[in-house]
Parts: C-alpha cells; sequence; structure tokens
C-alpha cells in the first residue's frame, strides 16, 4: 500500500470539501482552516457520537453549554494567567518565534542564535464593552472545563446528582499558539469534547486509580469506535515537572501521524485543585450530613480536530487505481449515493430521482446525487469521500421495481427491491 502522506489527506479534503484553507480569497490567515459540507458532517456525526456515548447512553453524565468568554476572576483561580503559557524563545536575527522544546540550539529558519527563554501566556485577550482598559480585559477560553467547574454546584444541585457523576461539554477553545501547524493539528482555535468526573476525595489516597482506569478503558473503546486502529495509538505516563499546572497524573493517548507521534487526547486526574480553587465554601454534601467537602476529579479530554484528522489518516486507502476513506459508516459524511446509470435517459432519471427523494425523507440522512460522467468514476468519485453505499437505478430497475446496491468496502454489488431500500440501509447503517 502506497504510503499516507499529509499531502494526500490535506488535497483530499480541500478538492472534496472537506475543509478549505480560512479566508483563502484574502490570501488566507496562517494556520485557519474552514469546515465545507463534507468536513462539517464528519465534524457533527464525531460530536453526536461522542454525545450518544458519554451523555446519553449513561445515566452519570450531564451536559452543559457555557459562554465562551468567562469572568476574568475564573481565570485567576483556575492558575491559567499565570502558569497556562508555553516557553518561548526568539531568533536574535529573523526574529522568528519558536516553542523552546522544537528547537535545539540554533533557529530553524536561518540558523541564527536564540534568546533565553520566556513564558509566553496562551490566552486570547479582548475588551468586554466600548471601554479598552484594564478593568474590561477578559480572556477567550482556552479549555471549556472551567465553565463545568464553575457550574458543579449549579448541576449538582438542579440535577440531584450525586456523586460520582460527571458534566461534558462540547465547545471551542482559543489559544494563541506560538508554532501553530501541521494541518489541522494544531490551531488557534479548536473544538475540545471533555468530561469533569467527579467523586469523594479519596479515603485511602488511591481509589482515584479505579475512576482512572475505567475512563482510560472508555478512551480506548472511543477509540475503536471511530475506526482508530488502537495499534496507532501510544499510552504515554507524563511525568513530573512536564504536566500541566493542575494535573497530578497526564495520560496522553498519542498517535502515529505521518509527523510523527503526537498527542490525541488526554486524560488527567485534576484532584481537587479547580474546586477548592474556585469554592471558598465546600461546594457538595451528602445527603443528611452536615460536613461538607471537596470531590476530586478526573478529566478525559478528547480534540474534535485532532479526531477528524487521525480518523481520516485512518480510514485512507489507495487500492488499485481507487483511493477510498473506509469511514466508519456512522461517521460518513454521505450514508448513500444515487446515481440513474445513463443520465440522458428522462424515465431512468425519473425514478432516480424519486428513489432518491424517498430515501433521503424515509431515512432523514444526507443522500448524495450524481448523474455526471459514467458510472466507474460515480462509484469512485463516492469512495474517496467514504459514502458506504451507491444505489444504481438502471434498465431493469423499469422493470423489476429493484436497484443495484454497491459496497464501499467490498465492492460488491446486490439487487434490492426499491420499497426495501430504507429498511435495508437502515439495519446496515443505525
Ligand atoms: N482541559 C484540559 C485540556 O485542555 P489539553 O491537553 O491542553 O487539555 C485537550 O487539551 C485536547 O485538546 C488535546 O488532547 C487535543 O486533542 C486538543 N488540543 C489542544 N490544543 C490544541 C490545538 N492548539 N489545536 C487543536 N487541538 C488542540
Amino acid at each position: 500500500m502506497n504510503k499516507i502522506t499529509m499531502e494526500k489527506i490535506v488535497s483530499l479534503c480541500k478538492r472534496r470539501g472537506f475543509v478549505y484553507p480560512g479566508s483563502e480569497i484574502y490570501g488566507g490567515l496562517a494556520n485557519s482552516w474552514d469546515f465545507g459540507p463534507l468536513g462539517v458532517e464528519l465534524k457533527n456525526n464525531i460530536k453526536n457520537l461522542w454525545w450518544k456515548k458519554f451523555v446519553l447512553e449513561r445515566d452519570d453524565v450531564v451536559g452543559i453549554d457555557a459562554a465562551l468568554i468567562m469572568n476574568t476572576k475564573v481565570w485567576e483561580a483556575s492558575g491559567h494567567l499565570k502558569e497556562f503559557s508555553d516557553p518561548l524563545v526568539e531568533c536574535r536575527k529573523c526574529h522568528k518565534r519558536f516553542r523552546e522544546e522544537d528547537v535545539k540550539s540554533k533557529c530553524l529558519d536561518c540558523g541564527g542564535e536564540l534568546t533565553d527563554s520566556r513564558k509566553f501566556n496562551l490566552m486570547f485577550k479582548t475588551f468586554l464593552g466600548p471601554t479598552e482598559d484594564e478593568n474590561s480585559v477578559v480572556y477567550l477560553r482556552p479549555e471549556t472545563a472551567q465553565a463545568m467547574f464553575v457550574n458543579f454546584k449549579n448541576v449538582a444541585n438542579t440535577e440531584r446528582k450525586t456523586l460520582p457523576f460527571g458534566i461534558a461539554q462540547i465547545g471551542k477553545a482559543f489559544r494563541n499558539e506560538i508554532t501553530p501547524g501541521n494541518f489541522i493539528f494544531r490551531t488557534r482555535e479548536f473544538e475540545q469534547m471533555e468530561i469533569e468526573y467527579f467523586f469523594e476525595p479519596p479515603a485511602n489516597g488511591k481509589e482515584w486509580q479505579n475512576y482512572f482506569n475505567h475512563w482510560q478503558n472508555q478512551m480506548m473503546d472511543w477509540i475503536t469506535e471511530v475506526g482508530i486502529d488502537v495499534k496507532n495509538i501510544k499510552l504515554v505516563d507524563i511525568p513530573d515537572g512536564e504536566r500541566a499546572h493542575y494535573s497530578k497524573k497526564t495520560i496522553d493517548f498519542e498517535y502515529e501521524f505521518p509527523f510523527g507521534q503526537k498527542e490525541l487526547y488526554g486524560l488527567v486526574y485534576r484532584a481537587d485543585f479547580d474546586l477548592k480553587n474556585h469554592f471558598k465554601d465546600a461546594p457538595y454534601k451528602e445527603q443528611g450530613s452536615k460536613k461538607g467537602f471537596w470531590p476530586h476529579v478526573i478529566e478525559p479530554t478528547w480534540g474534535v480536530e485532532r479526531t477528524v484528522l487521525a480518523v481520516l489518516l485512518d480510514a485512507y486507502c489507495e487500492e488499485n487505481e481507487r483511493a477510498v476513506l473506509k469511514l466508519n459508516p456512522k461517521l460518513a459524511p454521505y450514508k448513500a449515493a444515487v446515481f440513474p446509470l445513463l443520465s440522458n435517459k428522462p424515465k431512468l432519471s425519473e425514478l432516480a430521482r424519486n428513489v432518491y427523494k424517498n430515501i433521503k425523507t424515509e431515512t432523514g440522512w444526507p443522500i448524495d446525487w450524481d448523474d455526471r460522467g459514467n458510472i466507474g468514476k460515480r462509484y469512485f468519485s463516492q469512495d474517496e469521500i467514504g459514502t458506504p453505499y451507491c444505489i444504481t437505478v438502471d434498465f431493469d430497475s423499469l422493470e423489476n421495481d429493484d436497484v443495484t446496491v454497491r459496497d464501499r468496502d467490498t465492492m460488491e454489488q446486490e439487487r434490492i427491491k426499491i420499497s426495501k431500500l430504507g429498511e435495508c440501509l437502515r439495519d446496515r447503517l443505525s
């Protein structure tokens, strides 16, 4: 099999409407990307699958959707104003800036001498309202997590939740990264899917490990569910001194990207760091008990764009003369495509249009229509975007009320009655 390169994935994404360069007609904006019609379907399918698995199917997790801009006191209390920074070095000659960990002793561009490193805070700063002074400074959130901490009491009270329970959120986060890059891998705005899972402070100092193991397994299950081969995942225990300021234990789920093994997801034991910082008084009391306490928390966290990238890389293959995205059908942007065998035969086109409209209405799924070029080209075109089934209406269809259904992965074809199409697709894809 040919090697999968980033060039192939980036080109496929642009050509087929998964991801476009941001602000392209104005010359672009460095490292900003727009999700196109197929990209938004893939992304929504990932988010919906995640929400279903971790919120809807569990009794112990509920969701929120909080404001992106929070009171600046949140970032003071959480330690982000002081600690959320990367060490930055600058070239004395060309003044290009790098993350210290990305360079050795010389500038990567011109070989010039580098300055000593200094801390660079990654939060985006802006002003709330018309006055641009110190009192109106606010920050775009660098993680969704803090909204789950500051709403802990609200959620526990309104949902009558008892420990252990989790709060989940999907949403945008912003980081003024020093060196964004590698397509959608590291960008300055991205989406996170995060859960803060709260439990009683461990009595013997060890129970957190059970919750940690549970979430580690859940994250591995998720990786398999989205179609990423676990062979491409390495678990890396992050040592003391390299973890985020709030972490007592971190395991990174690293993926073998074409540009190296890098973090895909993270799993962190934040203990009571955040709730202690936000709540002066104990935020939780057992029913009937007088004494409150500060629950501890395990945080599994997923990046949406990194999921999109890993899913595309793992699904992409080249077989003989076709390129095919062997996506989990649940993630595929189109679930099926409908074609008339020939486009210049009005009866065929009319029947094919009806088949297309009916399965679209019956399933409520995105279904594609194509009547350009020859049938082989249409199949390959759908393979490249991961459409699981292609449905062809031919001359026999006019006589027998049936169609050819072709499977993306096996390329096998079978005849199915038109009246059974919706049911048949639902059986295979639900
Ligand atoms: N609340 C914990 C937290 O934010 P993190 O490891 O800094 O932890 C979580 O970020 C996840 O967000 C990462 O595992 C990654 O998937 C994604 N992520 C982080 N920075 C990113 C960036 N600049 N661009 C795209 N995704 C990013």
